[in-house]
């Protein structure tokens, strides 16, 4: 069984419904993934589902006034992640008649889309092999390979994306999933739940019972 294998048979079986799973749509899975940036699960999922059911693609957002999309941000925070949807929006519209850009070089070009964005979009919705990685990921893979560089640090970033490029098998939709999903319900930042760890028999922290001493995260 190689890595991906293990996580992706648990991730099939665990993985929990979330409206933007239920759809390959990139405007969609955009959408969410910038709500999904600073913001948990549960607190997001009935802003996007107000959001999309008013802005169904990327034609209506851009023809709206910033004013009206910072009413349906109201209450989730980081305002200018709202900003940057409705600019990209407009963005598309002019660039690409409002078709959403199915290449990576291009999807960067749109506002709010950092490297963890991208991977998600690119992977999620274009089934595109780019790693995606934010704090969970890191921490995920720093336990499995007793990784001990510092994660707070911007630069061992890559480091982090080449091990994904590494394990990433033919499904990079499901395999991104998965990680993020092994790091909100198993591995989480306190108190991981080991006992219950698809990943036990290769997870190099378990096996010496130094979980808790990673992921090496150093103050700034
Ligand atoms: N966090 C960010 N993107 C996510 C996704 N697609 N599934 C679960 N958690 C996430």
């Amino acid at each position: 069984m190689t890595y991906a294998d293990l996580i992706l048979e648990w991730f099939d079986k665990n993985k929990r419904d979330m409206p933007w799973r239920r759809t390959s749509d990139p405007y969609c899975i955009w959408v969410s993934e910038v709500m999904l940036q600073q913001t948990q699960v549960v607190t997001v999922i009935p802003y996007y589902l107000r959001f999309i059911e008013r802005f169904p693609n990327v034609s209506a957002l851009a023809e709206a006034s910033l004013e009206e999309v910072h009413n349906y941000w109201q209450g989730l925070g980081y305002y200018r992640r709202g900003e940057n949807l409705w600019k990209g929006a407009k963005l598309i519209v002019d660039k690409w008649q409002g078709e959403f850009p199915r290449d990576p070089k291009l999807i960067k070009e749109i506002p709010g889309i950092g490297p963890y964005t991208l991977g998600a979009i690119c992977s999620i919705a274009l089934h595109l092999p780019l790693p995606a990685v934010d704090g969970n990921v890191m921490r995920i893979l720093a336990r499995q390979f007793c990784i001990g560089e510092d994660i707070a640090n911007p630069k061992n970033r890559k480091l982090f994306e080449d091990k994904v490029m590494e394990l990433m098998p033919n499904d990079p939709n499901r395999f991104n999933q998965a990680l993020m999903e092994l790091g909100a319900l198993i591995c989480t930042p306190k108190n991981p739940n080991c006992k219950e760890c698809p990943m036990k028999p290769i997870c190099e922290a378990y096996q010496k019972n130094v979980q808790e001493e990673y992921p090496v995260k150093l103050k700034k």
